[in-house]
C-alpha cells in the first residue's frame, strides 16, 4: 500500500457545440486530491469552490474510492482525504468529473494501481453517465468518446498549438440534471444530420488544425437551442462571437458557462471578452472570465513531486 497519494486533475469542457455527450477538452484549471489510509476517516476541503460539499462518508470522493477498492477486491474502509479546487462548481467546467477522476486515480494508486486507465475510464463513465468530461480529465487534450451503457471507448487528439479558450462563467449554478430536463426526447432526422456532420467536422478540424472550420463545426441543434432560456444572452453570444474574434463558441457542457475558442495571436481578445460580459450583463447576468489553455496531460499523480504539507504543495503549484 502506498503511503500517501496526491493527484492533480484538469477541468474540462464538454460537447463543444455539436458533440453532445461525446466530445470533451481538458483545461488548465485544476483540482488537487490527497488520499491516505488512516484509522478514522477524515475529509478536509480547502478553497471557496468546495463550500457545501459533505465531509462524511457520503462524500463523492470517498464513495468513488470505495468503488475502486471493491473492484480491486481490497478493503480500505478509512481514508484521509484532502481536496483543493480551482474549478467553479456546477458551472459546466467538469467539476464533478474532475472529482470522480481524481478519486479513481488516487484510490487506484493507493493500492498499487491494479486497475488500468481504460478500466478507470469505464468506471468513471458509469458513475458520471456520459464519457465527455471524465474522458478529457483522465486523458487530457481533446477526446471523442462513445459509451454503450457498459463499455466506454475513446480517441484522444492533441488540440492545435495556438488554441486558447475564453470562458465566461455566470454567477449562478445550473445543475446538469436541470439542463438535461430541458432537452427533447427525440430529434428530427434533419437535426441529427446537422449535428453528426458538424461534430465529425469538429474532430477533423481540431486534428488538422483547421481553425477556419471551427465556427461552422461548433454549431449545434441538439441541446443548445433547448437550453437557451436557462442561460440568457447565450444565443446572441454564440451567433456574434465568431464576428468579434472567436474561432467558434459554445455552451460549456450543460452550462451556464459559455466559451469561445480563440487563436492566441488574435488581436481582438479584449473586445471579445468585453462583448461577452456586456451581453450577459444586458441580460441581467454577472459573470467572471478566465483565459485558459488546453491541458495536454490529463490527471497526473504528483505524489513524488512535492515534499511538505498538502497546502504547501498547492501554494507551490498555483505559483508555478
Ligand atoms: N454532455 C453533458 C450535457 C455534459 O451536456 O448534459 C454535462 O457536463
Amino acid at each position: 500500500m502506498n503511503n500517501i497519494v496526491r493527484v492533480k486533475v484538469p477541468a474540462s469542457t464538454a460537447n463543444l457545440g455539436p458533440g453532445f455527450d461525446s466530445l470533451g477538452m481538458a483545461l488548465r484549471l485544476y483540482s488537487y486530491i490527497e488520499m491516505q489510509q488512516v484509522d478514522e476517516t477524515c475529509i478536509v476541503l480547502h478553497g471557496e469552490h468546495l463550500d457545501g460539499i459533505p465531509t462524511d462518508k457520503s462524500n463523492l470522493i470517498y464513495k468513488v474510492a470505495q468503488a475502486v477498492f471493491k473492484e480491486a477486491g481490497v478493503e480500505v474502509p478509512e481514508l484521509s482525504i484532502s481536496m483543493y479546487s480551482e474549478i467553479p462548481l456546477t458551472r459546466g467546467l467538469g467539476s464533478s468529473a474532475s472529482a470522480i477522476i481524481g478519486a479513481l486515480v488516487a484510490a487506484n494508486a493507493l493500492i498499487g494501481a491494479p486497475l488500468s486507465k481504460d478500466h478507470l475510464f469505464t468506471m468513471a463513465t458509469q458513475i458520471e453517465k456520459h464519457p465527455d468530461n471524465v474522458g478529457a480529465s483522465l486523458f487530457g487534450g481533446f477526446v471523442a468518446a462513445a459509451w454503450d451503457g457498459v463499455d466506454a471507448h475513446y480517441v484522444r487528439v492533441a488540440p492545435p498549438e495556438a488554441l486558447e479558450i475564453l470562458v465566461v462563467i455566470p454567477h449562478f449554478q445550473l445543475s446538469t440534471s436541470k439542463a438535461r430536463e430541458a432537452l427533447p426526447k427525440s430529434l428530427s432526422l434533419q437535426d441529427a444530420i446537422y449535428n453528426i456532420s458538424r461534430s465529425s467536422m469538429l474532430v477533423g478540424a481540431i486534428a488538422a488544425g483547421r481553425y477556419d472550420l471551427l465556427a461552422t463545426a461548433m454549431k449545434d441543434k441538439l441541446h443548445q437551442p433547448y437550453r437557451a432560456e436557462l442561460v440568457p444572452g447565450m444565443v446572441e453570444i454564440l451567433e456574434q462571437a465568431p464576428h468579434r474574434g472567436a474561432l467558434g463558441a459554445a455552451l460549456s457542457g450543460a452550462g451556464p458557462t459559455v466559451l469561445a475558442l480563440v487563436h492566441k495571436e488574435e488581436t481582438r481578445k479584449q473586445e471579445l471578452e468585453n462583448y461577452m460580459l456586456e451581453t450577459m450583463k444586458a441580460h441581467g447576468l454577472q459573470a467572471d472570465t478566465l483565459w485558459l489553455q488546453p491541458d495536454h496531460n490529463g490527471v497526473q499523480n504528483i505524489s513524488l513531486m512535492h515534499s511538505g504539507s498538502f497546502l504547501d504543495m498547492i501554494k507551490g503549484e498555483v505559483e508555478a
